[in-house]
């Protein structure tokens, strides 16, 4: 196992010009980051960080917001929207008092068990707090990573899919390599920092990118064919 070159440009571009101060980026805390990953599923970050303070003033761990009753959890989520979140979040927190004794597991694979946790979620909560070698796989990293790849197999194909998968678990950053101490947590949300600033959908700023020199799309100049997918 190597660092990609791929990542080891995403590392040094999101240590200078990636987001290093939201308020989920202070903690390694999985209570606090599995939160913020929840809210900001559906919801832009201007508007999470209005509610997230306000959420963990009233449930400052699992504990607190697994013994709430239903109509508290909703009530504090009230505006964001996607109400089986917060449903599923109180479940969640349930099943980690129950299951895990209070604990949050630390692998994705477990993780990816718990209520309202997906694939991608597990990756980004196992990686930021467990600097576990998992990719995510949200819309903007999705669409970062078919660009840079030009994968342009069809996504609604399931066998496409965990081939794109498997690419993005090859390209993550060795944790091993000493120069990148720690590089899991920084590769992710540089991933993300990318695709919320410079890959957008449409006009993609490909000369500020760190990966305009490997990326296949850009050579290309067709990354907003990507991604590929045909129906929903
Ligand atoms: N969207 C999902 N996770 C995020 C994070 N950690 N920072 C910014 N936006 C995100
Ligand atoms: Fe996206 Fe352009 Fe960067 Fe490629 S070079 S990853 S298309 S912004």
């Amino acid at each position: 196992m190597t660092t990609s070159s791929i990542a080891a440009a995403v590392v040094q571009w999101q240590a200078t010009h990636g987001r290093n101060h939201l308020p989920w980026q202070q903690t390694r805390d999985p209570y606090r980051v599995w939160l913020s990953e929840i809210m900001l599923q559906q919801t832009q970050v201007a508007t999470v960080l209005g509610y997230y303070p306000r959420f963990l003033a009233q449930f400052p761990d699992v504990a607190s917001l697994a013994a709430a009753p239903e109509d508290a959890v909703l009530a504090l989520w009230s505006g964001l929207g996607y109400y089986s979140r917060a449903r599923n979040l109180h479940k969640c927190a349930q099943a980690v008092m129950q299951l895990h004794g209070g604990r949050f597991p630390e692998t994705a694979e477990q993780l990816a068990t718990l209520p309202g946790i997906g694939r991608s979620t597990a990756g980004a909560i196992a990686a930021f707090c467990f600097s576990e070698r998992v990719p995510i796989l949200d819309a903007n990293v999705r669409r970062v990573l078919t660009r840079v790849l030009a994968f342009d197999a069809d996504l609604a194909v399931a066998r496409n899919e965990r081939d794109l998968w498997d690419q993005a678990t090859a390209l993550c950053p060795d944790p091993r390599e000493l120069d990148l101490h720690d590089a899991m947590p920084r590769y992710t949300q540089g991933m993300m920092d990318l695709g919320a600033s410079l890959c957008l959908p449409r006009n993609p700023s490909c000369l500020l990118c760190p990966l305009h020199s490997q990326c296949r799309a850009a050579r290309a100049g067709n990354p907003e064919h990507y991604p590929v997918r045909t129906r929903k």
